[in-house]
């Protein structure tokens, strides 16, 4: 291992994730390493993969290599999906391509530290359903993920859990298309006015990797979202 066992240690105890290390050395351009990591999460959280049985896991970036330094021109990063909820499958190339991040010659691929996170997600339903105006379901929720994967909590303690989102209601309803496909459709809810749609979205943080802590009204803000009341 190039880099300390205690760093590794130090970063899988503030994930709260781990059993896999799949970070990797990249370079960027631009100079703006914080720019830089939001692009790389927001891209790597709105990654569609060929395999539809993957989903989104992680998304990892920290400017600088493992010991800190070039911290303006390069970034430990890292993008996971998978099929059950513990075992990641990398997208770091992927996502490099589309972000326009190149591999460093010399890094560190395949370390093995780390707990994954139980995913748990099951057990909780943080779902609401939310407006917004203007655009369609699938840029919405877009959007939703980018906001949510690069909130910053106030209380520190919290880091990034989960970011979902549907168009339509829980019967699919109101989704873009389908507002859209029919102008006779007109709208039964009074939470809708004849330009807007729905998404289910949810945004959650965690302090403990088990227990997830709703963040969607402060996304919701940002993404311009309304919730709709029941
Ligand atoms: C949503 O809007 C984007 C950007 O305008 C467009 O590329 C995409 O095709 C639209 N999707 C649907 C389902 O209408
Ligand atoms: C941050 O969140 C944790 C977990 O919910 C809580 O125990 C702690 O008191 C919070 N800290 C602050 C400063 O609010
Ligand atoms: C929107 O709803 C229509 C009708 O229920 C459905 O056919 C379509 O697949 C839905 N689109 C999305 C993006 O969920």
């Amino acid at each position: 291992m190039r880099f300390s066992s205690a760093l590794a240690m130090t970063v899988a105890a503030a994930c709260g994730v781990a059993a896999y290390d799949l970070r990797q050395l990249y370079s960027f351009e631009g100079g703006d390493a914080v720019a830089f990591c939001k692009a790389w999460k927001c891209n790597c959280i709105n990654y569609t993969p060929a395999d539809d049985t993957l989903y989104f896991l992680s998304a990892g970036c920290h400017p600088g290599d493992y010991t800190g330094a070039n911290a303006d021109t390069e970034v430990l990063a890292s993008c996971a999906f998978t099929a059950d909820g513990h075992v990641p499958v990398s997208f770091n190339d992927e996502n490099a391509a589309e972000t326009g991040a190149t591999l460093m010659r010399f890094s560190l691929t395949a370390v093995t530290v780390a707990l994954v996170a139980a995913s748990g997600a099951a057990a909780y339903d943080l779902r609401e359903l939310y407006s917004f105006q203007g655009g369609n379901g699938t840029t919405f929720c877009k959007t939703w993920k980018c906001n949510c994967i690069n909130y910053e909590p106030k209380n520190t303690t919290m880091y990034f859990y989960s970011a979902q989102c549907y168009p339509g209601d829980y019967s699919g309803k109101h989704n873009t298309s389908q507002v859209r496909s029919s102008k006779a459709l007109q709208p039964t809810n009074s939470h809708l006015t004849s330009d807007s749609f729905q998404a289910l979205a949810t945004c959650a943080f965690t302090a403990d990797g088990k227990t997830p802590v709703s963040y969607s009204a402060q996304v919701a803000k940002q993404s311009k979202a309304k919730i709709v009341k029941d």
